[in-house]
């Protein structure tokens, strides 16, 4: 007799998904730059178990001493490092466990999109490359829940995200599912484990995240070489859809008035760390200097949607003068009008970005 399998039911949940499956029956190679990252992805493939030290665990110390909150680089801050060696570590696991959770959910989102342009994108070289990316963000999942594992719990999903990806997994067209996972919230991953992994001392997450990030530049990579195809030879009014699209997945995950953003809600787990978020914000705030001077160093001052969506929307010829006004509108009610138009709006996309993961200063200082 075999075993039952484990009940799923109370932590399963169903959306409403929806695509349009495309054979082709062309079977020779018609786009050169997706069969690369094809073979790429094939000989890249890792595996999580055997490739990463898990027999070491997570050196704590390390952790709690180079912990980056989001681009946020509280670590360098003297208020920080007054702080007692177990307070560090209490905030910094929650913290980390919480971004991470999310990251975590945002793979299996990555995972079920993925699997999706497998049947919905019309090329071959373009089916045989989302199959990679599907296998890519199963393991993606599995090294993230291990991890966070080692520190904390899962948390639960930010509504915001949840509500992202189900329109990403809901939508007809592959277009606008490449469009939101491999531009937008892809984008917006691998500016934050490049940020994380650059700036953590924790071996094992280092690692962790220099094998993650380099598997996320390939799915950019293909969200950027497939569509900047196929955004040249779509009409206006599809364009402008889509650049719609792209602006509201971005405005979902960073406008402060859509709801709690990842930050706020970092914060509020100070609290239960022991430690009073405003008490820390107030001396945070008196260190702006050596916050500002640090986060000018790690590209983290731009974020991610100046730092690396903008970019590459531009770059993927998804970035009017009408959609530029919608961006410039959102950093205005963030961060006032004065703020905003100090922004430098005109960071340009990293064309390697293999090496642009590897470097600790970004293009966006
Ligand atoms: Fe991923
Ligand atoms: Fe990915």
């Amino acid at each position: 007799m075999s075993q039952p399998l484990p009940q799923t039911a109370p932590r399963t949940e169903a959306t409403k998904a929806a695509l349009e499956a495309v054979y082709n029956w062309n079977y020779e190679p018609e786009i050169d730059e997706l069969r690369t990252l094809y073979a790429n992805a094939l000989e890249r493939q890792w595996i999580a178990v055997r490739d990463l030290p898990w027999e070491n665990g997570v050196d704590k110390q390390a952790f709690a001493k180079t912990f980056s909150m989001a681009g946020f680089p509280i670590q360098e801050t003297q208020f920080w490092k007054d702080l007692p060696a177990d307070t560090q570590w209490e905030v910094a696991r929650r913290s980390a466990a919480f971004l991470l959770s999310n990251f975590l959910h945002g793979e299996q989102g990555a995972l079920m999109v993925a699997s999706q342009l497998v049947n919905a994108v019309p090329h071959m070289d373009g089916k045989f490359y989302a199959s990679t990316q599907t296998l890519d963000e199963a393991r993606h999942v599995e090294v993230f829940a291990k991890y966070i594992d080692g520190i904390d719990h899962v948390y639960p999903i930010m509504p915001s995200l949840k509500t992202l990806l189900d329109a990403t997994l809901g939508h007809g067209t592959w277009l606008h599912k490449a469009v939101g996972m491999n531009i937008v919230v892809e984008g917006l991953a691998l500016f934050t484990f490049r940020d994380m992994r650059n700036t953590t001392s924790e071996p094992l997450l280092k690692e962790l995240l220099t094998y993650v990030s380099r598997d996320e530049a390939r799915h950019t990579g293909f969200g950027v070489k497939y569509l900047s195809h196929v955004v040249s030879e779509i009409d206006d009014a599809q364009e402008a859809e889509l650049e719609d699209f792209a602006f509201e997945a971005a405005r979902l995950l960073i406008d402060s008035r859509s709801g709690t953003t990842m930050r706020q809600s970092a914060l509020a787990l100070w609290a239960e760390a022991g430690h009073d978020p405003e008490e820390s914000l107030h001396a945070i705030v008196k260190e702006r200097m050596t916050v500002k001077k640090e986060m000018g160093r790690t590209g983290g001052f731009a974020g991610p949607v100046r730092g690396f969506v903008i970019p590459t929307l531009r770059r993927i010829g998804l970035f009017s003068d009408r959609i530029a006004g919608h961006f410039m509108e959102m950093f205005e009610a963030n961060l006032g009008k004065e703020r905003a138009a100090q922004l430098d709006m005109e960071i340009a996309f990293p064309e390697d970005l293999d090496a642009w993961i590897e470097g600790g200063a970004s293009t966006a200082a």
